[in-house]
């Protein structure tokens, strides 16, 4: 079996001066669970360079999508914000990570927490129907500094809201949570902020975030993930892992430094 496949980009677009997204072909081999990450990269000089990106698409679409954050020295992301359709991508045949159904109990809502570009494994999560046959409601939480880098997310919901087949039960099922911190807009705060206070359920007309109904998934920075950590364990939520089902799994946003 292949380690590693070589694709071709096809589109690429530019949110902000911070992130960028994209999508390339898919070897029909490459397998993996919705919210599972994979090495991707370029070849730099002769040698494969890669880091480690959650798959926005879905298991059952027939392309692959990326969201990334532009560093300006970092290894890879200096070389990849100037990818063109038509450049090759690497991509690691081996993928894996924690947010995954298998590892959380049964529940009726499912909450997926996001900061920057932690939101791309959850945009694979609320694009496959299997979510949909599992959970009442699915909230997307997406916190930003600005509301520019909210902008991927929107657009992913919206195609979802729009969409021929799928979108009746995407605006039964699919609560959209965008929050920004640093410019007013309709939902501001940080996500740890907006539960403490009970706000991000009231908005969305949902009982208090408890352990008993709700699932919960976490990606973001590692500051984010341990305060949401915190609270999630002082509320009595149990991690889930490949080994013992729980009520909430975590992942960190693959962020270069
Ligand atoms: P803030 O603007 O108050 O720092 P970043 O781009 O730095 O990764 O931040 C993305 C978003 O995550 C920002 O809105 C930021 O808020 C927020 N954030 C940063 N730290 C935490 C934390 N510990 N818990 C929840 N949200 C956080």
């Amino acid at each position: 079996m292949a380690t590693m496949y070589t694709e071709t980009v096809t589109t690429v677009r530019h949110w902000t001066d911070r992130l960028f997204s994209f999508t390339a072909t898919r070897n029909p081999g490459f397998r993996f669970i919705s919210g599972q990450f994979t090495m991707i990269g370029l070849t730099i000089n002769g040698k494969p360079l890669l880091r480690a990106y959650s798959v926005c698409s879905a298991h059952h679409e027939d392309h692959l999508e990326f969201f990334s954050i532009k560093v300006p020295n970092g290894p890879l992301t200096q070389h990849l914000q100037k990818i063109q359709v038509g450049d090759e991508l690497l991509v690691g045949a081996k993928p894996t990570g924690t947010l995954i159904q298998q590892n959380l109990k049964p529940g009726k809502t499912l909450y997926l927490l996001s900061t920057g570009t932690g939101l791309a494994p959850f945009v694979s999560i609320a694009k496959d129907p299997e979510t949909y046959d599992l959970y009442d409601h699915i909230v997307l939480a997406h916190g930003c500094r600005e509301i520019a880098e909210l902008g991927y997310g929107e657009e992913v919901v919206n195609k979802l809201y729009n969409d021929e087949f799928f979108g009746e039960l995407a605006r039964e099922k699919l609560l959209y949570y965008p929050t920004v911190t640093r410019e007013p807009f309709r939902h501001n705060g940080r996500l740890t902020a907006l539960f403490e206070a009970g706000k991000l359920e009231a908005d969305l007309g949902l009982p208090a975030l408890n352990k008993e109904t709700d699932r919960v998934m976490l990606c973001g920075s590692p500051a984010m993930l341990s305060d949401l950590q915190t609270m999630l364990e002082r509320r009595g939520f149990a991690e889930g892992s490949h080994h013992e089902r729980g009520e909430y799994v975590i992942e960190k946003a693959f962020v270069e430094k």
